[in-house]
């Protein structure tokens, strides 16, 4: 049989396959995530709304530490961070990747043992290195020469810090040009193919105030594909391996990094975990075998795929303009709480909740309330042709890259973020309001 055009785009905006676990029809339209109805929760807390679902969050966690039993997995808080969110982290038996002393006086503050986190960053602070070293973050990730020496002085004697180097192994990958940090020509790291990594990690072996674990890369971010991890590990294990030639030292880490890649739309491609440990830990085991070396612990860095696909954003359809080519769907957010879409040009699925509509699909533009013509949440996605004000609009896999990069642009004000689980919702971050703006603003 075959479906009319109307239908099976119907069949397609009814696709729940990238929502949380938990998300439930209800009548009329209605959708529920934790048990608890999206339409409550925008009338509870208002509009724009981020929903975090705790269990999906929670179960991610775990499917990470179940598929690396032997891995150290460190969450990578750049992806969103809250009080919370540490809490649920730290519950759940991982460790904490930041990479400022914001994240890291966030997350300690809040109860995290400094030991489990790591810091990483292309141009720490002065004040960044202070906060590692008191409170005694476990790892720094070295990523430019200068900063051997910063953090040795900083170290002083007779203490230890334990450090790793970052490594820009020379392979492609990434779902974005901005987002891409395997290969030469970028900002991170040190590289293997001229011979800096190598000069670093001399120079780090010679300094007795830095203990050098192991290594560090991060290829890229939202790679759907196993075999750059595959080909990162092989080019990681030689240069433990010359290390071990020109040094006489075994390095018992390697940390491979996050970026692990997820689906914003049905039917995209995400990156298949058991795949990836299964061929991770092969290619570890062969390439150590090879080289006669023992076999590394391994670490990986998730952010996008423990935290995105947990995260349901809300907002409330302002005004609708047809005419012309396009429909143009403006809602009480955009640009200021979601920037990928103008950053990346990523592209996801919005759909409306919380009525039924039977009228015929239309091609519609999502776009923000913000000042710029390139405010634009999603281009080019079906929704029911009556869509008018008034309307909710939800949008799936909002976890990740989306507060955590929140502006201030025309004073909007960052939404608020709301925990459902188990039937109930509580409010983790209130919504920023004119008097946020108003009090750091000394008015000199
Ligand atoms: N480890 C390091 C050293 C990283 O730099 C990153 C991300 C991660 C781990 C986590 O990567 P994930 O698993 O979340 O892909 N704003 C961009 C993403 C930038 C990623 C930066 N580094 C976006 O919205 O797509």
């Amino acid at each position: 049989m075959t479906m009319t055009a109307a239908s099976e785009l119907a069949a397609n905006a009814d696709d729940l396959s990238v929502w949380p676990a938990s998300t439930g029809r209800l009548p009329h339209g209605g959708l529920a995530v934790g048990g608890v109805s999206l339409t409550e929760i925008a009338d509870r807390f208002g509009t724009p709304v981020y929903v975090l679902d705790e269990g999906e969050v929670r179960a991610r966690c775990r499917t990470y530490r179940d598929a690396f039993p032997d891995a150290h997995v460190l969450y990578a808080a750049k992806a969103f961070l809250s009080r919370a969110m540490v809490r649920w982290v730290a519950e759940e038996g991982l460790g904490l990747d930041v990479c400022s002393a914001g994240e890291l006086e966030l997350a300690v503050t809040a109860g995290f043992p400094a030991d489990r986190i790591l810091l990483h960053g292309n141009a720490k602070s002065p004040h960044d290195i202070e906060a590692a070293l008191r409170l005694g973050v476990g790892r720094i990730v070295i990523d430019s020469p200068s900063e051997i020496a910063r953090l040795a002085a900083a170290v002083g004697t007779g203490g230890a810090q334990k450090v790793m180097v970052r490594v820009v192994p020379g392979i492609m990958a990434g779902g974005h040009e901005k987002i891409r940090t395997g290969t030469d020509g970028q900002k991170f790291g040190l590289s293997l193919t001229d011979g800096s990594a190598q000069h670093a990690i001399a120079r780090v072996l010679h300094q007795p105030r830095l203990e050098l674990t192991g290594l560090h890369c991060h290829i890229g971010s939202q790679i759907t594909e196993v075999k750059p991890y595959v080909a990162a590990v092989r080019r990681m294990v030689g240069l433990m391996a010359r290390i071990r030639d020109a040094h006489g030292v075994v390095l018992p880490e390697l940390d491979m990094g996050g970026g692990h890649g997820i689906a914003y739309r049905p039917g995209e491609p995400a990156l298949d975990l058991t795949a990836l440990a299964r061929r991770l830990r092969t290619e570890l085991v062969a390439s150590c075998a090879a080289a006669g070396l023992a076999v590394p612990r391994l670490a990986i860095e998730p952010g996008r795929a423990i935290v995105g696909p947990a995260g349901v954003a809300l907002y409330r359809v302002l005004a609708v303009k047809r005419g012309g080519e396009r429909v143009f769907v403006a809602v009480d957010g955009g640009m200021s709480d979601n920037p990928r879409p103008a950053l990346y040009g990523v592209r996801y699925a919005p759909r409306l909740i919380g009525r039924r509509s039977t009228a015929e699909p239309c091609t519609a533009t999502v776009v923000g309330r913000h000042c710029e013509a390139g405010d634009i949440l999603a281009a080019d996605v079906e929704l029911p042709g009556d869509v008018h004000p008034g309307d909710l609009l939800a949008v799936p896999v909002a976890g990740a890259y989306q507060l955590s990069m929140a502006s201030g642009y025309n004073m909007v004000g960052r939404p608020p973020v709301v925990a459902v689980d188990g039937g109930t919702a509580r409010l983790l971050v209130r919504r920023e309001t004119l008097a946020d703006f108003r009090s750091r603003d000394i008015g000199g």
